[in-house]
């Protein structure tokens, strides 16, 4: 037997029927939180007076069992219509039916999929928190380690202002900060039981959510038993939150290529993280940084098909509803992995100073700063910015920059020239004179240092905390000879 149902039919299932609806391909790497949650389940009906002890026993002996078979692969998915069957009807192999065939009592495979689905993601927001955090670890310590290196800021893609190139790699620390803690926030929707909900009504026998709600270290229950069995929300929330984070990850991946680029050589690739051609020998191409920005596609489609298939579905259950979970493995999959090789890839880029001191003195980076200085001197910034537009244009005709302008070029100025010239209009000095909160200053961007490092230590906590109370559960329920 391989199905939980059947009776009600004339006839077995279409062999064609049967493999184009099942989803164990998929759903079988559940195995954990089925057996967990089942656990739970036996652990209430014992408590509530379903069972006795004796049979609470004999099924929390089937379950550890089972998950020892899965996990030392003896047992063979393929003819299973899904996870729940493969567990309930292995388990009634194995203690039989008299036992067995109790445990699925007050529950169905509705609210089984979603506890199962609820426990799975709440473990791997963990793994992906973490893994963000990584990459966050990973920037400040590129950015402490080259505090002093200052490279052209851009906007539209053309040379803009100086920053620190630790600025730069700190706007990623805080892009990544966010997508942490909308994963954190997104966490506390996960983070409640839907099992109790029955196929849609709830259940006319006496179970006690609450119980299996503390048993399985969930806050709280799903208030609406018809809510609990259809909202896959929960689910793409998360996808949502990873395809921001990929936004994020492709925009790095991009400034990657780019600077790597010998048009830009702002930075050397560790030749370990790059990759070559087969026909051009010359070539360093760096493949990571570009995965990272191509697999972006895949994560946020991954929201999509999930949206897509929500869109319209009737109240409560409809099989549509099967269709999440290629997208949402797909998606923290994809997550975990690029989330590790992005750390490791920015471990790995190494600023090239030379060049981007060179490219320092393309492209009038300091003009804002002598308009600056002339508003000091009391010339109202309009007219300051349209008389700087005017030396750029004059200087920017014959090929010239700000380093060679003289005081008789100023005109009606020439009584504001400065005397430390120079000093106003050398790049490294500019980054050092911004005096604004959150600016490229030094002193500001050691702040950020600061912050960050408190920032991955709560992170570091919560997730430390969160765990803890993940594997206390798991091990009151299943036991200590199963890894948790
Ligand atoms: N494999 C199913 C799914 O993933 C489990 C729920 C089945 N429920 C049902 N009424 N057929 O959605």
């Amino acid at each position: 037997m391989t199905n939980l149902w059947g009776s009600r039919m004339e006839k077995d299932l279409d062999r064609e029927v049967k493999e184009f609806s099942t989803s164990i391909p998929e759903d079988f790497l559940l195995y954990k939180y089925d057996v967990w949650g089942s656990a739970a389940h036996c652990k209430m009906l014992e408590k509530v007076g379903m069972i006795s002890e004796k049979e609470s026993k004999e099924i929390l002996r089937g379950l550890r069992e089972i998950f020892r078979e899965i996990e030392e692969g003896k047992i063979d998915p393929s003819p299973f219509e899904d996870i729940h069957s493969l567990v309930e009807i292995r388990l009634r192999d194995m203690i039989g039916e008299e036992i067995g065939g109790k445990l699925h009592t007050a529950r169905s495979r509705n609210d089984q999929v979603v506890l199962d689905e609820r426990l799975f993601l709440r473990e791997k927001i963990g793994e992906m928190a973490e893994g963000i955090n990584f990459v966050q670890e990973a920037l400040l310590q590129k950015a402490q380690e080259n505090k002093d290196v200052v490279m052209p800021g851009y906007t539209h893609l053309q040379p803009a202002q100086p920053v620190l190139f630790a600025h730069h790699l700190l706007a990623y620390f805080f892009m990544l900060q966010r997508d942490v803690e909308r994963l954190e926030d997104a966490r506390k929707r996960v983070n409640v039981l839907p099992l109790g909900s029955g196929a849609l009504s709830g259940t006319s026998l006496p179970i006690d959510r609450e119980y299996v709600a503390k048993l399985l270290s969930f806050p709280r229950v799903q208030e609406n038993s018809m809510d609990a069995v259809s909202d896959r929300d929960f689910i793409l929330e998360i996808l949502g939150a990873l395809s921001i984070l990929f936004l994020h990850l492709s925009r790095w991946g991009e400034e990657i290529v780019l600077w790597s680029s010998p048009a830009f050589n702002f930075l050397e690739i560790d030749d370990a993280f790059t990759t070559g051609s087969s026909i051009m020998p010359q070539k360093k191409n760096p493949d990571v940084a570009e995965l990272l920005r191509g697999k972006t596609g895949e994560v946020v489609s991954s929201w999509v098909s999930l949206t897509i298939t929500l869109k319209g579905l009737p109240l409560t259950y409809n099989r549509d509803l099967q269709q999440d979970k290629p997208p949402l493995f797909r998606a923290v999959r994809e997550t975990l992995s690029s989330l590790h090789i992005a750390a490791r890839l920015t471990q790995n880029v190494f600023p090239n100073r030379e060049s981007m001191k060179k490219a320092l003195s393309i492209g009038f980076l300091t003009a804002t700063d002598l308009c600056e200085y002339l508003v000091e001197q009391g010339v109202p910034f309009r007219q300051a910015h349209a008389w700087v537009g005017e030396i750029v244009k004059k200087l920017s005709s014959t090929g010239k920059c700000l380093r060679d302008l003289r005081k008789e070029d100023w005109g009606e100025y020439q009584n504001l020239f400065p005397q430390n010239w120079e000093e106003i209009i050398d790049e490294e000095k500019s980054v050092r004179r911004k005096a604004s909160q959150g600016s490229t200053s030094p002193q500001e961007v050691e702040k950020e240092i600061k912050k960050g490092k408190e920032l991955l230590a709560q992170s570091r906590e919560l997730v430390y905390s969160w765990r803890r109370r993940e594997k206390e559960s798991w091990e009151n329920l299943v036991g200590e000879n199963c890894v948790f």
